[in-house]
């Protein structure tokens, strides 16, 4: 997975700035400066103390930089090299925001302990500190003394702390400066000087580009809801498993990737898009937004792939939710209406498969048979569809693992599984990649 294109005109074109993070509230904050340091031209590598991987997670910075993140000073990289001195001997710069008052205490006396202070001690490329902390801390005498050691004895540039609300609820001096103000202060610090290691072969290495890199991939997930009255719902037993595992294949292979959530039982991924819905009119809006034609003169490159993995309810209150709660008066007849197929409506806007440019693949919850997922193949005109046994025990719905049928429009299948919902994630994605290369499937 790469970080994308960095530009090539602006200020730092062909830097390699390392950022340290130490784990301040303000280390949220470094995904923003990642963009800002590559919208200026530079490579970026990131390295986390312990303590930031609490505030901002590796997996994100990974993906904006396109570098094997260093957040354990003790691991090597992927390819056997040690993290912070390949950091250390190729950087034009280091860049470490947000410090803590813990950190510069540690720079101050020399103490390598984590990666960040190990690589600012290993290398002679400048180092731009900012700081950021409560007002009281930064106000210490320690923490004034450590800040004039790094800049007194070490030659760091320090970019002081600015005024304002502080995440500790009160406000004064301790917020992390903006972004751009950061990549001033690198610019100046590295002026003129030669780029120290233009061979990328020796500068941190790149995740490799997965087989769905550059593709945009939109996954649902979950089971959707119906409300009955002010409390009530009809729902249905869908955990969103499956479809989270898609999400995080695609985006390890290398997608961008939207995760269509409705009500799912476990954590969401990070590094991919979050769009929470709830019932089918919820996730029909938000299918519409993410797969049709943006209007015209909007440029929104379409989606190459639609995964529909959510359970969607088939039945809700004809009419609409009664608007009080039902009293338990006695037995209660629920008149229900049967909800539009939002999968078939997406294809029919797209276009016939031959010419839309998104390939759709659907989910068929079965018991046994498969003959009617492939009738939905034909009838909805899918590109494939994955045929769920749901029946037996220890697969499909809330279970770790799942068993499926891969179903073509040429009449061929594959089975998967039972294995582990991760395993089925990516034996689909496996065909999902030869459809989009308009290969011929395995
Ligand atoms: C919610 C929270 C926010 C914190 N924010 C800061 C901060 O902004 N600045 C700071 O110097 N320390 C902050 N700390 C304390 C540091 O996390 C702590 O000193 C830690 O040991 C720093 O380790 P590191 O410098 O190795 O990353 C915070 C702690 C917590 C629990």
């Amino acid at each position: 997975m790469s970080g994308g294109q960095t530009n090539a005109n602006g200020p730092l074109s062909g830097r390699l700035i390392v950022l340290g993070i130490t784990g301040s509230i303000a280390a949220f904050k470094a995904p923003e400066i990642v963009r800002a340091l590559r919208a200026a031209g530079a490579d970026v590598q990131a390295l986390l103390t312990p303590a930031a991987t609490k505030f901002v997670s590796p997996l994100t910075l990974r993906t904006l930089t396109g570098h094997a993140v260093d957040a354990d000073l003790l691991d090597l990289l992927p390819d056997g090299r040690i993290g912070h001195i390949v950091a250390a001997d190729s950087a034009d710069a280091i860049l470490v925001a947000p410090a803590t008052a813990q950190w510069l205490g540690a720079m101050a006396g020399g103490l390598a302990g984590d990666a960040v202070t190990a690589a600012c001690l290993a290398t002679t490329a400048p180092v731009v500190v900012a700081p950021a902390m409560d007002g009281e801390m930064w106000a210490h005498p320690a923490t004034a003394t450590n800040a004039a050691r790094l800049t007194n004895d070490f030659g760091y540039t320090i970019v002081p702390p600015e005024s304002g609300a502080l995440a500790s609820g009160s406000s004064g001096v301790g917020r992390l400066p903006e972004p751009a103000t950061l990549v001033d202060a690198l610019v100046r610090a590295i002026g003129s000087a030669p780029i120290r290691e233009p061979s990328e072969a020796r500068r941190p290495p790149l995740v490799p580009a997965g087989d769905l890199s550059g593709r945009r991939v939109v996954i649902t997930a979950g089971g959707t809801e119906e409300p009955i009255d002010a409390v009530r719902i009809l729902a249905n037993r869908s955990s969103g498993r499956q479809g989270v595992a898609l999400a995080e294949a695609a985006r390890d292979r290398g997608a961008d990737v939207v995760l269509i959530a409705a009500r799912v039982a476990i954590p969401l991924p990070e590094g991919v898009g979050i769009v929470r819905v709830a019932t089918v009119a919820d996730l029909d809006a938000a299918l519409r937004s993410a797969l049709l034609p943006p209007p015209a003169g909007t440029s929104a490159t379409p989606a190459d792939l639609f995964i529909a993995a959510a359970a969607v309810s088939d039945f809700r209150m004809a009419g609409g939710p009664s608007r009080e709660k039902l009293r338990r008066d006695g037995a209660l007849t629920l008149h229900l209406e049967p909800t539009p197929d939002l999968l078939a409506g997406i294809a029919a806007a797209l276009g016939p498969r031959a010419k839309r440019a998104t390939k759709l693949i659907g989910f068929s919850a079965e018991s046994g048979a498969t003959k009617r997922a492939a009738e939905k193949l034909n009838a909805k005109d899918l590109d494939l569809i994955i045929a769920n046994d749901v029946s037996a025990p220890g697969i499909g719905f809330e279970s770790a693992e799942n068993a499926v049928e891969i179903l073509h429009v040429d009449g061929s299948t594959q089975r998967i599984g039972p294995a582990p919902k991760r395993v089925v994630a990516d034996g689909i994605l496996d065909q999902a990649v030869l459809l989009l290369s308009g290969a011929t499937h395995a």
